[in-house]
């Protein structure tokens, strides 16, 4: 089945003021999420925080569910977050780390998580191995193998469609090799989850963090974070509260069983709903469709972009997202962006694909290395594609 554009345009409320495609940094949510995130709030300011949990406690507890569904988990294995990135380091900083050993990332792997990772390993002695990529632009699967062959690898993440550079990571031959070797892979999911199927079992990731507000478009401050049932057990939070744990014994404590015991008690109700209910829509919709039409808008970008002599397009890889990265010859991306922005065209500007994965995270990154990155969704039009091109500078 193919997506209706004209009916998720009409739930589309933001369509009507703005071309958005800026849908990788944060989507326009479909108004069902919306009224889900503000009819919650309403039952909060009518009967009382805690009253309004209690009555929407199987709808809260149906989140859960959902989001197993979305990645072919079990409801168990989930835990919500408030961000991508809380909900990875929740996982990665209570693994059990054994002085010496090394972390395998790829070049691409997002700028956040390679902070955290540089923590861990300053406290824990560790070594960080950045692995190349393969002439396509994505992880190279063998430099992979050669590392795990060598052994003392602690953890392997990998950041499946990385932020700015068009492709999608094997993600799926990376889950293979790790669990050939007896490795665990961390997957961050943030800017792949909804705009293409996951199915955990077939990307054989124990850990897997997607975020809310990207291509699933739910409401900001939400994600979620998936760890497989048999690797909950080694880890321990690094952090617990009342919710994650319980006292037992004299002076001890139990960590519970499941993927929860990576939440904090306190959340957004109206938030975690809102996410549950962006889940369903997209489910909904069907994956296989969505990916269908985000990577065919994506393909059209290209092409157009492509065909204006001052743009040079970036991407790379041989699987290709909803992730477009051009410059336009002799004009700054921020200035593009600006320029846009004065058409109601809203897009992004991100370092160029060719910087490390150490680079700076977003904020203190410096003009030369940036590009634009122009993200699309189903929602999306033809006409809104080639408006974009038509006011990029040089070409009108
Ligand atoms: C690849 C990737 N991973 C993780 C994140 C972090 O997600 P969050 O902002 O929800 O922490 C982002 C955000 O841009 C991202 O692009």
């Amino acid at each position: 089945m193919s997506i209706d554009v004209e009916a998720v345009r009409r739930q589309t409320r933001g369509v009507l003021g703005v071309t958005h495609l800026n849908n990788a940094g944060s989507s326009l949510a479909p108004g069902p999420v919306v009224d889900t995130v503000v009819g919650h709030l309403r039952r909060e300011e009518e009967i009382g925080g805690y009253e309004a949990a209690e009555e929407a406690a199987d709808r809260l507890e149906g989140v859960y569910s959902s989001v197993a569904r979305l990645i072919g988990a079990a409801p168990d294995e989930i835990a919500l977050a408030e961000s991508g990135s809380r909900a990875w380091a929740m996982a990665v900083y209570s693994f059990p780390f054994v002085p010496g050993t090394r972390l395998l990332i790829g070049r691409t792997e997002y700028a956040g998580n390679v902070i955290a990772l540089r923590q861990l390993a300053r406290r824990n002695g560790l070594q960080i191995v950045v692995l190349d990529d393969d002439p396509h632009g994505q992880l190279d699967v063998e430099h992979l193998q050669r590392e795990l062959d060598r052994g003392d690898v602690a953890l392997v993440a990998l950041t499946h469609v990385p932020m700015a550079n068009g492709l999608v990571n094997p993600a799926a031959e990376v889950g293979r090799r790790c669990r050939a070797a007896g490795v665990m892979f961390v997957l961050d999911a943030c800017q792949s989850v909804g705009q293409m199927p996951l199915d955990v079992q077939s990307l054989g990731c124990d850990v897997l963090a997607g975020t809310g507000r990207k291509f699933l478009r739910g409401p900001r401050g939400t994600a979620f974070l998936y760890v497989r049932a048999s690797v909950l057990e080694r880890l321990e939070p690094a952090m617990l509260d009342g919710h994650s744990a319980v006292p037992a014994g004299a002076g001890g404590l139990e960590v519970r069983g499941d993927a929860r015991r990576f939440e904090s008690w306190e959340s957004s109700a109206a938030g975690r709903l809102g996410l549950g209910r962006a889940v369903d829509y997209a489910l909904a919709l069907g994956l296989d469709a969505v990916q269908e039409r985000v990577a065919g808008l994506a393909e059209q970008l290209r092409a157009e972009l492509a065909a204006v002599p001052a743009v040079t397009v970036h991407d790379r890889g041989i699987t290709r997202c909803g992730i477009v990265t051009f410059s336009v010859k002799g004009n700054d991306a921020r200035n593009v962006r600006t320029r846009l922005a004065e058409h109601r065209i809203n897009v992004s500007v991100a370092p160029a694909p060719s910087a490390p994965a150490d680079s700076a995270p977003t904020g203190t990154r410096h003009g030369p290395d940036l590009v634009v990155r122009a993200s699309v969704h189903y929602y999306n039009t033809e006409t809104e594609i080639q408006r974009l091109v038509s006011v990029l500078p040089g070409t009108s």
